[in-house]
C-alpha cells in the first residue's frame, strides 16, 4: 500500500516537474573536439510566448517568435548576413531541468543536439549590449607573395571529414595522395580545415587541440613527402565552427603558422562579423595577408568570405592568392551546377596568375553525385582556372574517381600558365559551352549539358575567338583525336555530362 501511494505520489508530481515554467537560465558547456565551449538560453515566459536572448560563439542575439508548445519551443534568431537578414530558426524540447536544443549546421552536416540544464530560474536581467563593432581605415595594398602562378591543387579534410579532421588523417591522407599518383599528377597541399585549435596560453599563442598533438612534427612529415601542409583560421574571435580564431593575434598567428612550417592559410570570415563593420573586410584581409608576408615563409594566402563584398574586385591588392566566390559548395549537382555554371559569370577578368577566383573545393568522389557530373565538376573547376582542391577519402578512392581527379589533360588545362579563366561563349536553354584561351595560341572548350536527356551541343567558331588558321581537335575524357576543327564542332552529351575539347593550332 505504502508502495502504491509513493508511485502515485511521484507520477503525480512527475506532471508538476515536466510543466515547471522556462523561465531562467539554461546553461551547458560541452568538449568539441578538445575546445570547452558554453552555449546558455536566457529566457521568460508569458503563457506561450518566449522571450529573451542566446549567448553561443556568436556573442549575445536575442531571440524573436519564441514560443512553447507543451514541452516543445522554438525561436528564431535573426543575424545580419553582409547587410542581409538571415534568419536560424532553433527547435528545443524541455524534458523536467534538460532542455534538448538543435543547433543548426553548416549546409549537409547537421549541428549537434545540445543538453542545456536550469542553473537559474530568475527571470534574466536585459541582455547586455553588444560592444560597438570596429571600423578599420583603408589599408595599403599588400604586395604579391609570389606564389600561385598557377591554380593551387591539393587536397582539404572539410567536405569529407568536417570536425573528424585528426593529425592521422592528415599523415594517412598525405601517404594517399602519393600512392594513388595524385602527387605525381600536381596536387601538393595538404591542408586542415577548421577544428583543429585549442585556446591560447598565457602569452597569446594560439594551441592545437587534442587532435593535432604536435604541428610542427606533423609539418616535418608532410614535407618528408615532399607535399605542403595548409591550415584554417578566422579573422574573428571564433571559427565558423566556434574554434578559437586569429582576432587581434594576426601577427602571431602568422608567426606561429611560419614558425610550424605552414605552406597556406584558410581565412574565414565567420565571426568577425561580429567584430568588424563588414564594410572593413578588405582592410581586415590586408592585416593578415601583411602579417604572413611580415613572417617571412612563403604562406599561401586563401580568402574565404563567400564572394560577399565584391571579394573578387579586392581580393588580390590584400595578398590573397585566391578567393570564394560563393556559399559553401554541397555534394549534388544542384549545389555544384548552380556554383560552377551561375555564379562565376562575369568574374575571369579578375583571375590572373598568383591570383584566383575559388568556386569552393572539390566534392569528386564524396558518392553524392554521379561519375558523369563529377567529370562536369572537374572540367568546370579546370575551365574556371579553380584551386583543384580534393575534398573525398583518397584512402579508400576508387579507380573510377582517381581517374577523374588525375586526368593529366584535364588539370594541364587548370594548371595553363596563361591562366585566363573561361567564360560562357554559348547558352541554348540548358547547353551552354565555355572557353578559355591557352597558352600557345590552343583553346579548351567545354561543352556542357545540364539537361534531363542526350543532347546535341555545337561550339560554333564564330562564338570562339579563335585568331589562328586551323585547328585538331582533342577530346580530354575520351582521349581521342577528333580530327580538324571546321566551322563547329558537335557532340552528344549525356544529362549532366561534358564533352571537353582542346583545339590545338595545326602546324
Ligand atoms: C565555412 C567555410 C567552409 C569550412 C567551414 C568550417 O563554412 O566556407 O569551407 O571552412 O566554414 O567551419
Amino acid at each position: 500500500m505504502k508502495f502504491l501511494l509513493g508511485l502515485l505520489f511521484t507520477s503525480l508530481l512527475a506532471p508538476l516537474t515536466f510543466c515547471a515554467s522556462p523561465t531562467g537560465k539554461w546553461s551547458v558547456s560541452f568538449n568539441a573536439d578538445g575546445t570547452v565551449r558554453e552555449t546558455s538560453v536566457f529566457l521568460k515566459q508569458e503563457g506561450d510566448l518566449l522571450t529573451g536572448y542566446m549567448l553561443s560563439h556568436n556573442g549575445y542575439e536575442p531571440i524573436r517568435d519564441g514560443k512553447l508548445t507543451g514541452d516543445s519551443l522554438s525561436f528564431t534568431i535573426i543575424r545580419d548576413n553582409f547587410g542581409e537578414e538571415r534568419k536560424t530558426n532553433y527547435t528545443g524540447r524541455i524534458e523536467n531541468d534538460t532542455m534538448l536544443l538543435q543547433m543548426p549546421g553548416w549546409e549537409d552536416h547537421p549541428g549537434p543536439l545540445l543538453h542545456l540544464k536550469h542553473v537559474s530560474t530568475e527571470t534574466p536581467a536585459a541582455m547586455p549590449e553588444a560592444p560597438k563593432k570596429i571600423s578599420l581605415p583603408e589599408a595599403a595594398p599588400v604586395p604579391s607573395n609570389g606564389l600561385a602562378k598557377t591554380p593551387p591543387m591539393g587536397w582539404n579534410s572539410w567536405n569529407k571529414f568536417a570536425n573528424k579532421v585528426t593529425d592521422k588523417l592528415i599523415r594517412e591522407t598525405a601517404d594517399a595522395m602519393v600512392s594513388s599518383g595524385l602527387k605525381d599528377a600536381g596536387y601538393t597541399y595538404v591542408n586542415i580545415d577548421d577544428t583543429w585549435e585549442a585556446g591560447r596560453d598565457a602569452q597569446g599563442n594560439i594551441q592545437t587541440n587534442s587532435k593535432f598533438p604536435d604541428m610542427k612534427a606533423l609539418a616535418d612529415y608532410i614535407h618528408s613527402k615532399g607535399l605542403k601542409l595548409g591550415i584554417y583560421s578566422s579573422p574573428g574571435p571564433k571559427t565558423c565552427a566556434g574554434f578559437e580564431g586569429s582576432f587581434q593575434h594576426e601577427e602571431q598567428d602568422a608567426k606561429t603558422y611560419a614558425g610550424w612550417d605552414v605552406d597556406y592559410l584558410k581565412y574565414d570570415w565567420c565571426s568577425a562579423s561580429q567584430v568588424y563593420d563588414y564594410h572593413s573586410m578588405p582592410a581586415v584581409y590586408a592585416k593578415m595577408g601583411a602579417a604572413l608576408l611580415a613572417s617571412g615563409r612563403p604562406i599561401l594566402y586563401s580568402l574565404c568570405q563567400y564572394g560577399v563584398f565584391h571579394g573578387a574586385q579586392w581580393g588580390a591588392s590584400v595578398g590573397g592568392n585566391s578567393w570564394r566566390t560563393t556559399g559553401d559548395i554541397s555534394d549534388n549537382w544542384k549545389s555544384m551546377s548552380h556554383i560552377g555554371f551561375d555564379l562565376q559569370l562575369d568574374l575571369d577578368r579578375y583571375a590572373g596568375p598568383g591570383h584566383w577566383n575559388d568556386p569552393d573545393m572539390l566534392e569528386v568522389g564524396n558518392g553524392g553525385m554521379t561519375e558523369t557530373e563529377y567529370r562536369t565538376h572537374m572540367s568546370l573547376w579546370s575551365l574556371l582556372a579553380a584551386p583543384l582542391l580534393a575534398g573525398n577519402d583518397l584512402r579508400s578512392m576508387t579507380p573510377a574517381i582517381f581517374a577523374i581527379l588525375a586526368n593529366k589533360d584535364v588539370i594541364a588545362i587548370d594548371q595553363d600558365p596563361l591562366g585566363k579563366q573561361a567564360t560562357r561563349v554559348a547558352k541554348d536553354g540548358d547547353l551552354e559551352v565555355w572557353a578559355r584561351p591557352l597558352a600557345n595560341g590552343a583553346e579548351a572548350v567545354g561543352l556542357f549539358n545540364r539537361g534531363a536527356s542526350t543532347a546535341k551541343v555545337s561550339a560554333k567558331k564564330s562564338d570562339l575567338r579563335l585568331t589562328g588558321g586551323g585547328y585538331s581537335v582533342r577530346d580530354l575524357w575520351a582521349h581521342a583525336e577528333r580530327g580538324e576543327f571546321s566551322d563547329q564542332f558537335s557532340a552528344d552529351v549525356p544529362s549532366h555530362g561534358v564533352v571537353l575539347i582542346k583545339l590545338e593550332p595545326s602546324k
